[in-house]
């Protein structure tokens, strides 16, 4: 089974480059720039990733990203996880940045963008993995500076495929950034939002009505609404679901408890993504691997998550064709029938 998910052809849309920072290069880093951080060891620093809610991790992901200063840190990091992703034959991924997190600390948002676009271009052309990038806004900081970041980002926007909403979701429902999301969405950026991981049911309505989302981020806590079920199944609206980092963050309680196999079989579009691998324990094939082990997913499900990757992406029509066919011939070859 292993073998079996590597080889799978696997897109990746849930996926924070920050959270890539693996404590090897989060302390290389930190060297680099001449930081002191309270860790000196690789070892010690991954034992401090015990969390018992969101905001237990986004304290130490904040952290984390006080090391990335250069253009050259970015380019580190962003090329680590595709490396990472061409070793476990993930072909396409739609990557989030937080730019608010380093604009704030004095990056200039110019230096964030080239490290990172330079190493998503080089691994298109080396590695052959497309890409589109996400500019996510943090919502503990409220939906005026949102504005302000969009308007701060607006000379590279040519850059950069589309928006996202994260951070802390208890308090901050999406509601409370209906005025960026239109601006976003007049400017022509792609629209996602992180709802229904902590928060509730109603956070993926508003998402969906008052943001006007075509995909949900995380969107877990779905299967508390008999009605929203209904119509995520009727329109196959995604939701980029991530089982190790619901498992971490207390979400559910264990792996055995996660919801993504039923909401498969009740056909929702939802699909399979590593988060913020470095502080959850694992990448794709990892998240794929928990799932055969504590849920007995089968290699159709697994087939299957995969072609809803390929649905719920921003590739465009000849793209998704050529992906869906590449798992489908996967699939005719490993001998699993889809029907
Ligand atoms: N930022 C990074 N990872 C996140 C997550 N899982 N939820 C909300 N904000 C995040
Ligand atoms: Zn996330």
């Amino acid at each position: 089974m292993d073998d079996f998910i590597t080889g799978l052809p696997k897109l990746e849309l849930h996926l924070h480059l920050e959270g890539t920072l693996e404590p090897a290069l989060m302390l290389r880093l930190a060297a680099r720039n001449g930081l002191t951080l309270p860790w000196t060891e690789a070892a010690t620093l991954k034992a401090a990733y015990q969390f018992d809610s969101l905001q237990s991790f986004l304290d130490l992901y904040y952290q984390g990203c006080d090391v990335l200063r250069q253009e050259q840190d970015f380019f580190d990091l962003t090329w680590a996880y595709l490396q990472r992703c061409a070793s476990e034959q993930v072909v396409h991924v739609e990557v989030f940045f937080d730019p608010q997190a380093h604009t704030s600390r004095g990056v200039p948002f110019e230096t964030v963008l080239a490290g990172i676009e330079a190493a998503l271009l080089r691994g298109e052309g080396e590695l052959g993995i497309s890409y589109r990038l996400i500019m996510s806004f943090l919502r503990h900081l409220g939906e005026e500076a949102a504005l302000t970041a969009l308007a701060e980002a607006d000379p590279w926007l040519d850059r950069i495929h589309g928006i996202g909403l994260d951070s802390s979701e208890l308090g901050y429902p999406p509601e409370q950034f209906t005025r960026l999301f239109a601006r976003a969405k007049a400017l022509g950026l792609g629209l996602v939002a992180h709802a229904g991981e902590e928060g509730p049911a109603d956070y993926i309505w508003q998402a969906i009505r008052q943001l006007g989302v075509r995909r949900i981020d995380h969107g877990v806590r779905c299967a508390d609404d008999s009605d929203l079920l209904r119509f995520l199944a009727d329109t196959r609206l995604p939701l980029t679901v991530c089982p190790l980092s619901n498992v971490r963050l207390g979400v559910f309680p264990s792996m055995a408890n996660h919801n993504v196999l039923t909401l498969l079989e009740q056909g929702l579009c939802v699909t399979i993504n590593s988060d913020d691998p470095a502080y959850f324990g694992g990448y794709m094939d990892a998240n794929m691997r928990a799932l055969v082990e504590a849920l007995g997913a089968s290699r159709e499900q697994l087939c299957r998550l995969s072609l809803n990757a390929v649905e719920a992406s921003w590739l465009n029509l000849a793209a998704k064709a050529r992906l869906t066919r590449s798992i489908l011939g996967y699939a005719a070859c490993q001998g699993v029938s889809l029907s």
